[in-house]
């Protein structure tokens, strides 16, 4: 996993919970890499787990919770680093439509090496998306997080509503059923 994702991760850490927390947690984590990390180094993604499950002891809040919250921060910070993803795009369907196909592949281009997961998106009618999430990394609750993030960057109240597509229900295969609320 590419170490801007890492990097977000410390700053969220730091900037919520303090850089003594941080301390502690990456002591805690008895990581590979030390804990050092940069944007365009590679990381194991288990070392992301590690220091949510750290945190999670840490502060008494459930590892998902922290990779959903993490997802929507880090969702903020890209269109800060990345507006021109946001060009000409106006609703949260629309840009979720385009990150398989059009931000992932660019993501590709500006982090050779970036493993990432792939989506299958459907629009039933006008009111819903389906979009379907599959990785070799558990990670839909950061999938989720993104889309939570991504809905509030355009204003909009959209229900997401998740459902396991397959049967080890770890978070590597994950619908996601978005419903427009007004
Ligand atoms: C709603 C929008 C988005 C969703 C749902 C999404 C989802 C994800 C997920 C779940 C991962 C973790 C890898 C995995 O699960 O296998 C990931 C990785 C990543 N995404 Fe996205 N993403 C979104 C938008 C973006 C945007 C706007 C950017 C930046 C412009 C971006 C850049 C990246 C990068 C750099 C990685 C790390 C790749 C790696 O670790 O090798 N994503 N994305």
């Amino acid at each position: 996993m590419k170490g801007v994702v890492f990097t977000e991760f410390m700053e969220m850490m730091d900037s919520r919970f303090g850089p003594e927390l941080t301390e502690r947690v990456l002591e805690a984590a008895h990581l590979p890499s030390g804990g050092i990390y940069t944007a365009v180094g590679t990381y194991d993604h288990t070392e992301l787990l590690a220091l949510v499950e750290q945190l999670s002891l840490a502060v008494g809040l459930p590892a998902t919770t922290l990779v959903r919250e993490f997802g929507h921060y880090l969702f903020g910070r890209f269109v800060k680093s990345y507006p021109r993803f946001f060009q000409g795009v106006h609703s949260a369907f629309d840009f979720i439509e385009q990150v398989d196909n059009h931000v992932h592949v660019e993501v590709l281009k500006l982090y050779p090496g970036a493993e990432l997961p792939s989506f299958r998106s459907e629009r039933p009618d006008d009111r819903r998306m389906l979009f379907d999430y599959r990785s070799s990394r558990p990670l839909a609750d950061l999938a989720e997080g993104l889309i939570a993030g991504c809905v509030d960057h355009y204003g909009e109240r959209v229900r997401i509503e998740r459902m396991p597509l397959a049967a080890d229900g770890g978070g590597t295969a994950v619908r996601f059923q978005l419903t427009r609320m007004d």
